[in-house]
């Protein structure tokens, strides 16, 4: 019995230690393709910034699905500019799962 709690523990840390690994190492905002191309208006923490981009780790963005999220980074909307000539459609999807990741967490 005692052995099998024991295994039962060291499995339960051995999960939780892959957990911590499988966390994508890079988060929205240190993505450097988010530095370089959103940060301007989203700001540097994604929350948004005065008269500029709406926050993009909590309120609307988080509600958004992966769709709607690629459809407007690559085409744009009002004063969001698109980015479908800027961005390969794998550096939008990397920020497509950055935004959903991080709003999963909360
Ligand atoms: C020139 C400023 C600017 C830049 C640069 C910019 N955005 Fe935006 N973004 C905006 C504005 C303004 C909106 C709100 C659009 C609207 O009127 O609905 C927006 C909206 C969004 C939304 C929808 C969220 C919402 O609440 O409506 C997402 C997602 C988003 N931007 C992601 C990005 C990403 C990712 C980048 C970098 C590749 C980026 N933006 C670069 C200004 C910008």
């Amino acid at each position: 019995m005692n052995i099998l709690r024991l295994a039962a523990a060291i499995l339960l840390c051995l999960a939780f230690a892959r957990a911590q690994n499988a966390k994508p190492e890079a988060s929205l905002t240190s993505n450097p393709v988010y530095e370089k191309n959103c940060a301007k208006c989203h700001g540097k923490t994604a929350e948004g910034r005065f008269m500029a981009g709406p926050a993009l780790l909590s309120g609307k963005a988080t509600t958004m699905s992966a769709d709607d999220l690629r459809n407007i980074i690559t085409n744009g909307k009002h004063h969001m500019p698109k980015f479908g000539e800027k961005l390969s459609s794998a550096e939008i999807d990397g920020l497509v799962d950055q935004i959903q990741a991080s709003s999963k967490q909360k």
